[in-house]
């Protein structure tokens, strides 16, 4: 028991509130002017005016005699005076909720004071009734009913979500008021419209009086309903996706209860409905798989996701392949069909080294042949082959000259030759010493070197399957060539003839120009 008083000093009114709880027998001491007493009293007397405007009288003490209790049956056993004029009322219940009054009656006055009682009753406990089973996002439902019973005074009930005070318009509360009890009972409806977010919140109400007690209901928790508002397709598939590969396709939905079956449409031919399952394989694709896959909600076709798949193909098909033979002079048309599902790039390369541009062969040359491969890459798929060439033909000299040796005595005469397979080589006469280079795209050359001790007529002749070719060259015996002399001959004389024109041009100059000195 702990009474709360107004803070005034000397109030003719006095609010007194005390919190009695249920069952429990307890005494009040109501203050008479806040124990004040003063040495002149001639006589105290406490009354107490009913709820229905009627009064009555407690007890009087005179100056120097005993308390006279006078009052009805309600309080007759139950008041008492204590020595600073309090009255002391036992066994305290509700309908002791009401004004006393004490008038003092001293020498030269009469004052009254009241003192307003009230008397808190907290509710038996809070509880929610009526629970929604579930509730349906967006929709304004019925949540609950909270009950907070047998309270004085009729408390507010206020709704909390997560501990969190929800706001109220204050519609759906009532109070009910019991005559013979004196307490109220309060009710309090909560609509509540759901949001996704309330999945696992917990909705509970609560109350709290004036002397700040406060009490709450247990907690409690919904079910959200909502419909899809979301819906993906998924294409897992091996990456790249080549023919004879398997795409499954997932569907996937959000709501509440969620959906658990689905309508795949498979590139606009067909409509598969697929139930208690969300995803759909396509085995074996080929590159008519390619297209628009969808997926959509049985009941609602507008909920509806979709993807395209491209399966990769790369096919490529070379003319001429394997080994080819040409003859010189020939022309070989290279033909490269590519077919494939995107941009593809092609690389061509000869004997490993690449080329810059796919070979073309209008006029065969030794010098074309070779191992020749391509690379067709599409993303990650690529395709390679090659073909290999062979020109083949007679041969031909493309050169039969004679040089100097280096220690400057013999000759060396050098016979160089086209075609293919590689021809032999074989001179008129025999040398001191005979040397063939590599033979590299259809060219060799073959040196020999003579001492000549006359004038002589060699030949080189060369030879392959296809045909033979023969060359002459004239050497000398003589150390030096005949043809070297005259050139320098020729030279001196043009170098005398150049001088005198000059000379002649310059004295030309001077005749004409005689005033002037002209240095040449
Ligand atoms: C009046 O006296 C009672 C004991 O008789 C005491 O408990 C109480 O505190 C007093 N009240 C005041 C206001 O002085
Ligand atoms: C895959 O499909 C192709 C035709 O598109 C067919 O020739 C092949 O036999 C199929 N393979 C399997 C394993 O079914
Ligand atoms: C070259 O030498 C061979 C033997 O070494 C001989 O049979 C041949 O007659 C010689 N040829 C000439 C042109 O001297
Ligand atoms: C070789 O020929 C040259 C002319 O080309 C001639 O002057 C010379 O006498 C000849 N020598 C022999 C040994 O026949
Ligand atoms: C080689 O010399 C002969 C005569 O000795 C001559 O008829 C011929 O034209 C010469 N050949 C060359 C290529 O100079």
């Amino acid at each position: 028991m702990s009474p709360y008083e107004s803070t005034c000093t000397d109030c003719k009114l006095l609010l007194l509130i005390l919190a009695i709880v249920e069952n429990e027998l307890n005494t009040l001491e109501i203050p008479c002017n806040k124990g004040s007493t003063k040495e002149d009293i001639l006589m105290t007397k406490w009354k107490y005016v009913s709820r229905d405007g009627l009064s009555g009288n407690l007890l009087v003490k005179k100056k120097n005699e005993n308390v006279s209790v006078s009052a009805g049956d309600e309080y007759k056993n139950r008041v008492s005076l204590a020595s600073n004029s309090s009255l002391l009322l036992s066994e305290a219940r509700l309908s002791d909720q009401r004004a006393f009054t004490c008038m003092v009656v001293a020498v030269e006055d009469i004052i009254e004071y009241t003192v307003n009682v009230v008397i808190y009753k907290t509710p038996l406990g809070l509880e929610i009734t009526e629970k929604a089973e579930e509730l349906e996002i967006g929709k304004k439902i019925k949540l609950g009913k909270c009950i907070a019973q047998d309270a004085n005074p009729a408390v507010n009930i206020t709704w909390l979500k997560n501990n969190k005070p929800l706001l109220q318009d204050g519609q759906g509360i009532t109070s009910k008021f019991d005559p013979v009890t004196g307490l109220s009972t309060t009710t309090s409806v909560l609509i509540y419209s759901a949001q996704k977010e309330d999945t696992d919140a917990q909705f509970s109400c609560s109350t709290e009086d004036s002397l700040g007690q406060k009490f709450s209901s247990s907690s409690e928790s919904f079910t959200i309903t909502y419909s899809t508002e979301n819906i993906m397709l998924q294409v897992i598939a091996t990456e790249p996706l080549v023919e004879g590969g398997n795409v499954t396709l997932k569907c996937e939905a959000d709501g509440n209860p969620a959906p658990t079956s689905f309508n795949f449409n498979l590139n606009g031919k067909e409509t598969v409905k697929v139930e208690n399952d969300n995803t759909f394989t396509i085995t074996n694709v080929s590159r008519d798989t390619s297209g628009e896959y969808k997926c959509s909600l049985i009941d609602n076709p507008t909920m509806e996701a979709s993807k395209d798949i491209t399966v990769n193909y790369l096919d490529v098909n070379l003319n001429p392949t394997g080994s080819v033979e040409k003859n010189a002079g020939d022309t070989l048309a290279v033909n490269l069909k590519v077919d494939a599902s995107g941009e593809y790039k092609v690389s061509w390369t000869k004997d490993n080294v690449k080329l810059d541009k796919e070979p073309k062969f209008t006029k065969l040359t030794y010098s074309d042949a070779g191992q020749y491969e391509y690379e067709v890459t599409l993303g990650a798929l690529t395709e390679k082959a090659s073909f290999e060439l062979v020109v083949q033909g007679a041969p031909v000299i493309k050169q039969l000259l004679k040089q100097r040796s280096e220690d400057g005595r013999n000759k060396v005469l050098i016979c160089e030759a086209e075609g293919s397979p590689k021809p032999t080589v074989s001179w008129s006469i025999n040398g001191t010493s005979s040397n063939e280079g590599p033979f590299i795209n259809g060219k060799i050359i073959h040196k020999i070197t003579v001492v000549p001790t006359a004038n002589l007529t060699v030949s080189c002749t060369v030879s392959n399957d296809y045909g033979m070719d023969t060359k002459v060259i004239n050497v000398s015996s003589h150390q030096s060539e005949d043809g070297d002399k005259t050139k320098l001959v020729v030279g001196v004389v043009v170098g005398l003839l150049v001088a005198a024109l000059v000379i002649g041009l310059a004295y030309w100059v001077y005749m004409r120009k005689s005033k002037y000195v002209i240095f040449l």
